[in-house]
Formats: C-alpha cells, structure tokens, sequence
C-alpha cells in the first residue's frame, strides 16, 4: 500500500476515510476488549492515526513503538499521543521490513493492518523476528468470510476496493495466515459486524505465541 503518495487522494482523503472508518462504534468496542492485554514493550504495527493509544491499560504499558508508512498517519498518531498518558514513539516504515532488533517486543498489537500490508507472509515473518520468545501478538483483522456465497463477492469486489481503500484486501485470511506463519493461536473469535455489509465485515480477533 503507497497511501503516502503524493496525490490529494492519499494525502488527504485516504487519511481521514481510514480514521473515520476505524472508529466506528463496533469497532472500538472489539478494540476495548483486545488492546488491553498488551503489556510492557509493545509494537504496534501500522499504528497510523493512533486511535489504539486510549485502549492500552497504564498499569500494564512499559512502552508503545508505532510503525507505520504514512506520514499522514505518523502526524496523526503524533498529536493523538500528546493527549494520552501512553508513553508512545512511532517511525516510518513498514512491516515487510522493521527496523527493531529482534527479540525486542514482549507485545505485538496489529489492527486492521495485516488487511493492507503488500507483503502478509513477510510482515508476519518479521512480527516472528522482532517477538521475545513467550512474547504475545494481539490481533483484530478483518478479511476472508467463512462463507462460500460472500467470499465470491468479496473475490469480485477485491480489486476495485483496493484501489478505493488504499490497497486494503477483502480475501486475506487472518488466524490462518497467523498460524501458517508459525504461531499458534488462542482465545481466537470470529463473527460478522452487525450494521456492515458482510463482505468488509467478517473480523477475527485473538492472541498468539510462537511456536517454538
Ligand atoms: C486501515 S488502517 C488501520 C490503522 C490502525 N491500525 C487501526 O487499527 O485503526 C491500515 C494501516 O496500515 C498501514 N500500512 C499500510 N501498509 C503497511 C505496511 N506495509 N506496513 C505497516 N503498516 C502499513 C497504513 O498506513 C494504515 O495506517
């Protein structure tokens, strides 16, 4: 995904569709129930906006690192940050490719992220790499319905809801894809968002640990 092109589009319109997008009443209300669980060095990844930053419980929090590719997005995340108490620092870049040690994490949170990554596999490799052992990866995705007749739509859909939403994918598996990557998975749900259109609304949530 390139929404940090520099056309009007990507500059200004994709930024505050995403955030509006993302902040719809259901939403937060699966956010308040995931984010929470994070604890001490935590790495979100495509943090753009910032909109996690109330969710994370203080008791719990060392640190919040941010990585994202939109400058948009970082200077969002930017000024939200300077109204919340979470101690949180975000860079460019983008997850195929993290500039972090490995080992560096105890907690990876990802939101509707994996969703618009051009690389899933890739971004999850290094979500592996960047993990402590015993480390969580907390997740909220949306993406491949269980269902044959809305998949096929979400198949025919795909390509022109891409170039609308900023290179977001309606067919990527999400715990699948996890587990394939060499996770394991726990705790995990998945359902259909009440008042949206089946094919953008299938999400699953849940925790996963390496498995070693
Ligand atoms: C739909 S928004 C979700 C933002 C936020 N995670 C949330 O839950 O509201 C997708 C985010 O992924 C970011 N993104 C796109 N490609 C990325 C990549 N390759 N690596 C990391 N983040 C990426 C976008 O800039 C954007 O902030």
């Amino acid at each position: 995904m390139d929404i940090s092109q520099p056309s009007f589009w990507g500059r200004h319109i994709m930024p505050r569709l995403i955030c509006y997008a993302c902040g719809q009443p259901q939403i937060m209300k699966r956010r308040a129930q995931i984010v929470p669980k994070a604890s001490g060095k935590i790495l979100e990844l495509g943090a753009g906006g910032g909109i996690n930053l109330q969710f994370y419980d203080p008791q719990k929090v060392d640190h919040v690192t941010g990585i994202d590719p939109s400058t948009e997005l970082i200077n969002r995340a930017r000024q939200t940050a300077t109204r919340s108490q979470t101690p949180f620092d975000i860079v460019g870049g983008v997850a195929e490719d993290m500039p972090f040690e490995e080992d560096s994490f105890d907690t990876v949170l990802i939101t509707f992220t994996l969703c618009t990554v051009t690389n899933q596999a890739q971004s999850l490799r290094e979500v592996r790499r960047v993990l402590k052992p015993g480390g969580k990866l907390l997740y909220l995705e949306h993406g491949r319905a269980p269902d044959d007749a809305v998949h096929i739509w979400q198949q025919r859909v795909e390509p022109m809801w891409k170039r609308m939403a900023g290179g977001c994918h309606l067919t990527r598996g999400i715990s699948s894809a996890i587990e394939n990557a060499g996770f394991s998975t726990t705790a995990t749900t998945g359902e259909y968002m009440p008042k949206t259109p089946r094919i953008l609304g299938w999400i699953e949530s849940g925790e996963a640990s390496i498995v070693q």
